[in-house]
């Protein structure tokens, strides 16, 4: 019977060491969290990475884990070097694509070195993932660490169908050409099918460097190359609708969280969830929040910042650091206006479970999601889910992709820490009655688009995808 496999740098679970013996976690980022209800009750196969060093792991401990893995959780690992995580997930994945492809690109390193890793941990994601493959089965391959793959699967199994998902932004032909290895990389991607973005605006994006940079004109989005059709398409990811706005928050939430909803119920609560991340824009929120509170000081003690923010990519310097600057603005803040009977930001640095999540979605006022950049942004889906009784308010800027299919919200410049007061204010005074229309329409677009019909939009595109010579005109 022909299969889906999955194939993502980052597993649904990770897996980590300590003196107690091995510890399997949830992952968190918005394509694990986005995919695992859809993998969990599908039939797919999972390839990745574990999360752990292979040579921090002795022999017993490596078969251990990809027997759990298999067995528990429906997945293959790859398993990777802690050379290998320097180099390709530190190095090339994190400090190279990721900086680039956010539009970050003074954050940019290029090393050779660094670039030699992605190509061979790619080829080492082949390698596990090769003898899988049969005749008639899928491959869906995921995200910017494995963009090389695509094309290694084709030279080999020229009849399977791959697809290929970027769940980050891909930027402008004017950021992408200042790729070093820029051919290669779409070389590695046009091996597959159909290759698919979360906005129209990533599409354009890049079919023009695919234009410029390898001369293949696209007619209504597929463009012919000797050996197949390749069709380029928009699907933004949705979220499982069903388990936000379903969840019961009293049975399934912590007691920590019961007691922290319990205790904070006397001010008006402005949340913020994000992993530790550069391109999220806490420190430009946090201090949006200052300017909230000298523009208003009527609403000095009445509410209150909570800042929930997941360690991420621990070790590469411009995320620790990033936790240094949050610290200090945080007590910035709070030895500015803070009282003897008030701390006006609250941050919590950990990771939460998606139940607690829930909770604490529910009882926010306000989402204050307000990225630099953003390929999608699950966070502010999830809180609008969770929120059945229409009584939030999203304030989100305009560079998360999710801004484009939440019109509703109230839009910011993430720049422009006045609009951001501004904003806030509007989200906390926003009458009933507006509210509720405004969270009823978003209700029912991510209820219809959650991501069971992302998935199968594309994997049904995929599989209908052109096999036939098309005609293409120069533009
Ligand atoms: P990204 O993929 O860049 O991390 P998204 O907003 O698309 O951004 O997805 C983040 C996912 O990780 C969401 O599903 C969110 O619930 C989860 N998440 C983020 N921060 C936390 C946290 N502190 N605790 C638990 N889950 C988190
Ligand atoms: C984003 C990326 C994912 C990644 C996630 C978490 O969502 O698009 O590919 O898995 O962040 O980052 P991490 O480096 O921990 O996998």
């Amino acid at each position: 019977m022909s299969k889906t496999i999955f194939v993502s740098n980052r597993l649904p679970v990770t897996v980590s060491k300590h003196e107690s013996g091995l510890e399997y976690k949830e992952s968190i980022g918005g394509l694990a969290t986005g995919l695992k209800n859809y993998h969990e009750q599908g039939s797919t196969v999972w390839a990745g990475w574990p999360g752990v060093a292979q040579d921090d792991l002795s022999e017993e401990e490596s078969s251990s884990v990809a027997d759990t893995l298999r067995n528990d959780y429906k997945c293959l690992s790859v398993p990777l070097t802690s050379d290998d995580i320097e180099q390709y997930y530190h190095g090339f994945c994190n400090e190279t694509i990721w900086p680039l492809f956010h539009y970050f690109t003074s954050a940019v390193e290029y090393k050779k070195e660094t670039w030699e890793a992605y190509q061979r941990v790619n080829r080492k994601f082949f390698d596990s993932v090769d003898p899988l493959i049969e005749e008639g089965d899928t491959i869906w391959i995921h995200d910017y660490q494995l963009m090389l793959l695509p094309q290694m699967i084709r030279e080999k199994h020229p009849d399977v169908k791959i697809g290929f998902f970027l769940h980050i932004p891909f930027p402008s032909y004017e950021i992408y050409r200042q790729m070093i290895w820029r051919d290669e990389i779409l070389q590695g991607l046009m091996g597959a099918n159909l290759i698919g973005f979360h906005t129209y605006d990533y599409v354009r994006h890049f079919l023009s460097s695919v234009r410029r940079l390898l001369g293949h004109e696209h007619s209504l989005y597929k463009m012919q190359l000797e050996s197949h059709v390749v069709q380029v398409d928009a699907f933004p990811m949705g979220i499982d609708y069903d388990y936000f706005a379903k969840t019961p928050t009293k049975e399934n939430a912590s007691q920590e969280t019961m007691d922290f909803v319990k205790s904070t119920q006397n001010v008006r609560n402005i949340i913020s969830v994000d992993r530790l991340d550069y391109t999220k824009g806490i420190p430009d929120r946090i201090k949006a929040f200052k300017q909230f509170l000298s523009n208003y000081p009527e609403y000095r003690e009445k509410v209150r910042l909570n800042l929930i923010i997941a360690p991420s990519r621990v070790g590469i310097e411009k995320y620790d650091n990033l936790k240094r600057e949050i610290e200090e603005l945080v007590s910035e803040v709070n030895g500015e206006y803070g009282t003897f009977n008030w701390m006006p930001v609250w941050f919590f640095f950990r990771t939460v479970s998606q139940d607690d999540l829930i909770a604490f979605y529910r009882h926010s006022d306000v989402l204050l999601v307000t990225p630099l950049r953003d390929g999608m942004n699950l966070v502010a889906k999830e809180y609008v889910a969770s929120r059945t009784d229409y009584k939030g308010m999203l304030v989100m800027s305009e560079t998360a992709g999710a801004a484009s299919e939440l019109g509703e919200a109230i839009i910011v410049n993430t720049n422009d820490h006045e609009a951001i007061a501004a904003g806030i204010k509007m989200a906390l005074e926003m009458p009933e009655d507006d509210k509720m229309d405004r969270n009823k329409n978003m209700h029912r677009r991510i209820s219809r688009y959650n991501v069971k019909f992302w998935a199968e939009e594309f994997l049904n595109t995929l599989q209908g995808s052109p096999e036939e010579k098309i005609h293409t005109e120069p533009l």
